[in-house]
């Protein structure tokens, strides 16, 4: 069984084949990055005109890279939400009418259970186990109980992590996307020159918060001395230690609630972008230890958007006959329990959708 999957919901622009075996058979990602750099973050017109422009030559490029046709394939797969609507539709209709015109199966997927599956893609992770997902947009924990049932746990107040990250690099005056580039000045950074703020540690709950973790960088960010060189590289060091302690504080307490509800701990996965930073791993990867958990995080390219993950998410559901409408319209909100959203003002079109579709 072979599926070709479509990612277009942020900047991404890409394409991948996968097999029922957990092989990727290809798996190109074109990065916008350059597109919307000058602007400091995505603007979606210009990503959904891009995936326009670039989307039929990346398919063509899995097929050819895969060594395959299209008779070759026997579904296809794309993002359905939740993203950035513009871009999401140029990917899903292109879904269709190639599932059209080959006559194939077409896999409406929701771009979180891409990341959500990832781990049982690339490290064969059984059900049920306990997912934090991080990135850009989300920042929450969920028990997941099998393909399409999902049991929030908690997720973030007010940002996604990922969201700090960029918010906070820009207030240093690092370039988009700022996850990558504030791990990359911490390097250099003392973790312990500025006590910030650890939103939640130590709370009840599974709930996290991060908009007082960067109001505090930009308080310091203000009375910033001059001639203070180590500055960015100390703050950037400084804030990744208080993301990475509230996060593992939180994935504790989660691990526990989960251990408690199951009988026993099985695995903790981590995934979405900022699952690509090698602090906030390392630190997730301790505390998995102390509860007694398996730790997996997917290999970094797979953490970032890609096409691979849609394409396991839809080879998953295929397998079950979850097989889509061609009349599935794009959702611009689409939650994974349905049973809340995260984010303030998230119930927008599409919200209060469950994982599981009949
Ligand atoms: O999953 P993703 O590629 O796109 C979304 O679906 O949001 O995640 C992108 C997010 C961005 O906020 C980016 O700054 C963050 O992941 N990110 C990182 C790292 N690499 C990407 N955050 C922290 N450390 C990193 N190394
Ligand atoms: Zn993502």
């Amino acid at each position: 069984m072979r599926v070709l999957g479509i990612e277009t919901s942020c900047d991404e622009t890409a394409a991948a084949i996968v097999d029922g075996e957990r092989r990727i058979l290809s798996n190109v990602v074109l990065s916008q990055i350059e597109d919307h750099r000058v602007y400091g973050g995505v603007v979606p017109e210009i990503a959904a005109r891009g995936h326009l422009t670039h989307l039929p030559g990346l398919i063509e490029k899995a097929l050819a890279d895969a060594g395959l046709g299209f008779q070759d394939i026997d579904a296809v797969a794309a993002t359905a939400g939740p993203g950035l609507i513009g871009g999401v539709i140029v990917g899903a209709t292109m879904a269709k009418s190639i599932a059209l015109a080959r006559h194939l199966p077409f896999l409406a997927v929701n771009h979180l259970e891409g990341h959500a599956l990832t781990a049982r893609l690339t490290g064969g992770v059984a059900f049920p186990f306990l997912l934090l997902l991080v990135s850009g947009g989300h920042c929450q924990l969920l028990a997941v109980a099998g393909v399409g049932r999902y049991h929030l746990y908690g997720g973030s107040v007010d940002d996604a992590v990922g969201e700090a990250f960029d918010k906070t690099a820009k207030l240093l005056g690092l370039p988009y996307p700022g996850g990558p580039a504030i791990e990359q000045a911490a390097m250099q950074g003392d973790p312990a020159r500025f006590d910030l703020p650890r939103p939640m540690l130590g709370k009840p709950g599974c709930d996290f918060s991060f908009s007082g973790l960067k109001t505090a960088v930009r308080r310091l960010v203000a009375g910033r001395a001059d001639g203070d060189a180590g500055f960015v590289a100390d703050m950037a060091a400084s804030f990744q230690q208080a993301v990475a302690e509230v996060l593992a504080d939180r994935t504790k307490r989660a691990m526990r609630r989960f251990a408690e509800e199951h009988g026993a701990p099985t695995t903790l996965v981590v995934a979405g972008g900022v699952a690509a930073n090698r602090t906030l791993r390392a630190a997730l990867e301790q505390a998995a230890g102390a509860e007694g958990f398996r730790f997996e995080a997917p290999p970094i390219a797979l953490c970032t958007d890609n096409a691979a993950m849609i394409a396991w998410a839809g080879l998953e559901r295929l397998r079950l006959g979850l097989v889509d409408d061609l009349a599935f319209a794009p959702r611009p909100r689409w939650p994974l329990d349905g049973e809340r959203t995260i984010k303030k003002g998230a119930h927008a079109q599409g919200a209060g959708v469950g994982g599981v579709r009949e």
